[in-house]
């Protein structure tokens, strides 16, 4: 649903179905998705080029989606790595165009789902590609909507964080229905289509920054988050473009919130 949403070609008759249901809850869907995807590139760009991060694990991954996180971060840091999991086996069969790492980097993927941490953790292609005494980013971008409370998402968030060293940085997106009630009505679509979504309101998604520092602006509506030259995104072969990803949305059309922060 969410390359459909991205523009994307891979997508096929039942996501295309749920999604055009999702759509007729809140229109503006498509413009969530593509301005959850450009806070990413440019939060992927700050934590590379003035934090200082070379090292990236990225669960939740979806479909490749150009420029995928190790493009974005390998272009202004060669030897960047970056770990991908993800739980959707249609991902697995997409993983090779997110293994084409710089030759001075790495990339690598895994078959895993975020409620198992250890697996995570204990992963050898995670092992063999980062180095856990050092800084890591782990990126949760527009996952964590699809754990229910009862999942504990808060405690995996923590657990992810508790083996990496201080200087390491979270890198947070989850959908709201604060500013628009629209968002709840597409979340309902998707449950009835079987697919678990959960909105948070602010409150609730600062809790998984708790212990961390957040970086400037703090969590704002992803749009608001450091807003740069317009970003062109593309799925892995569509070749569509994206410009309109950080032109001046409102809130509502957003919903989503973002933030990045640090470990000390
Ligand atoms: C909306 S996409 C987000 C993709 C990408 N992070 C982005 O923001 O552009 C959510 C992805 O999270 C994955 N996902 C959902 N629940 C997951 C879980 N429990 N463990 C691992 N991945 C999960 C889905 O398979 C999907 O690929």
């Amino acid at each position: 649903m969410y390359d459909y949403f991205l523009g994307g070609k891979d997508n096929f008759p039942a996501d295309q179905k749920a999604a055009e249901a999702a759509i007729a809850a809140f229109p503006q869907i498509w413009i969530a998705a593509r301005a959850n995807r450009a806070f990413m590139t440019r939060a992927a760009r700050y934590l590379a080029a003035e934090a200082g991060i070379r090292q990236f694990l990225d669960v939740g991954t979806g479909f490749p989606t150009s420029p995928n996180l190790h493009e974005t971060v390998q272009g202004l840091a060669p030897d960047a790595r970056v770990v991908y999991a993800d739980n959707d086996p249609l991902v697995l069969t997409y993983a090779r165009a997110l293994l084409t790492s710089s030759p001075a980097g790495r990339t690598a993927y895994l078959d895993a789902d975020l409620r198992d941490v250890e697996a995570i953790l204990d992963a050898p292609e995670l092992r063999d590609t980062l180095d856990l005494s050092r800084p890591v980013a782990l990126s949760l971008v527009a996952v964590l909507h699809f754990l229910p409370d009862s999942d504990d998402p808060y405690g995996l968030v923590r657990r992810l964080l508790d083996p990496l060293p201080a200087g390491s940085y979270l890198l947070l997106s989850h959908i709201t229905a604060d500013v628009n009630p629209a968002v709840e009505t597409a979340a309902r679509v998707y449950r009835q289509q079987g697919v678990p979504v959960h909105t948070r309101s602010h409150e609730q998604i600062a809790r998984f920054f708790d212990g961390l520092e957040l970086v400037d602006p703090g969590i704002v509506s992803v749009h608001r988050w450091r807003p740069g030259p317009a970003t062109k995104t593309t799925t892995s072969d569509s070749g569509q473009g994206d410009e309109a990803a950080e032109a001046d949305h409102g809130d509502a059309e957003v919903s989503v919130y973002g933030a990045v922060a640090r470990k000390a």
